[in-house]
């Protein structure tokens, strides 16, 4: 089977920043609320999808708060492979997270008024304990990967496994960059909030991170643009990749 088409859905400040204190605002929140319509609604535009990835940093931001998970060195050896521990979950949160380090306390979360199940991205760093650690919760796991993660494995296992046509790419900046320049971002789609703070250090879009990525000027070809209720400006691009 051949991977899902892959949609990179973020909702960003008239600054081009991911994150800040425009969100909590009421303008802010109008316009996460049109965002989550868009991809998780019940009249939603992307219908084809059971779940979104983010990477590790969006997961401690939102979720997990920079905890440490609690691991038992001695835990009993895990069987091989991926662990599936709620088969037909509506909706999923594919949390990439490939060395184990994200402290979860339930095996789901709640984005508005979705409820999405938690599945792990793992790479073969991740260890015994940690995978103990995330069965007990009932959290499910994918291993994609030897010393680092195979972005393309993930996407085509998660298509197998889940069904899939469609994933939806999530953010933050980091994860979203490595899409982009592996080659494995279809579609761009952005909710443009009428709002700005001005911080400098807030995440954008797109950010390369030398580990994963690098910078490289970018096209894209704008498939369509519509003004929605809260005066937001939804923007949908195809990614057309490197120019010169
Ligand atoms: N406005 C929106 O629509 C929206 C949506 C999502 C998130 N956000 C915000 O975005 C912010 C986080 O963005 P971010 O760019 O700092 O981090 P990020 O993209 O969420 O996470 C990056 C981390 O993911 C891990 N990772 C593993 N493989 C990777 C790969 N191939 N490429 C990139 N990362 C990989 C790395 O963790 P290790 O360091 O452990 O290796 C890396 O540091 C949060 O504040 C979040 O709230 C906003």
């Amino acid at each position: 089977m051949d991977r899902p088409r892959i949609i990179c859905h973020m909702h960003m400040s008239l600054d081009g920043k991911i994150v800040g204190d425009y969100l909590p605002t009421e303008i802010g929140m109008a316009s996460q609320r049109e965002f989550h319509a868009l991809a998780w609604g019940p009249d939603r535009y992307y219908r084809d999808h059971k779940g979104w990835l983010s990477g590790r940093i969006s997961s401690e931001d939102n979720f997990t708060h920079y905890r440490k998970p609690e691991l038992d060195d001695a835990a009993p050896p895990v069987p091989e492979g991926d662990h599936i521990a709620v088969p037909d979950a509506p909706m999923h949160y594919f949390s990439v997270d490939p060395s184990g380090s994200l402290a979860w306390t339930q095996n789901s979360i709640d984005y508005f008024d979705t409820r999405a199940h938690v599945v792990e991205i793992l790479s073969g760093r991740a260890g015994n304990a940690y995978k103990a650690f995330l069965r007990a919760q009932g959290i499910s796991y994918l291993i994609a990967g030897d010393d680092s993660l195979d972005l393309e494995k993930t996407v085509t296992k998660i298509g197998e496994i889940y069904g899939v046509e469609e994933l939806i790419l999530g953010g933050g900046g980091g994860l979203n960059w490595s899409f982009i320049r592996a080659g494995l971002c279809d579609e761009l789609s952005i909710v443009l909030t009428p709002a700005a703070d001005g911080a400098k250090a807030a995440q954008s879009l797109f950010e390369a991170d030398e580990r994963y990525s690098s910078p490289v000027p970018t096209g894209f070809t704008l498939d369509g643009t519509r003004v929605l209720d809260d005066g937001s400006v939804w923007l949908r691009y195809t990614v057309d990749g490197p120019i010169t």
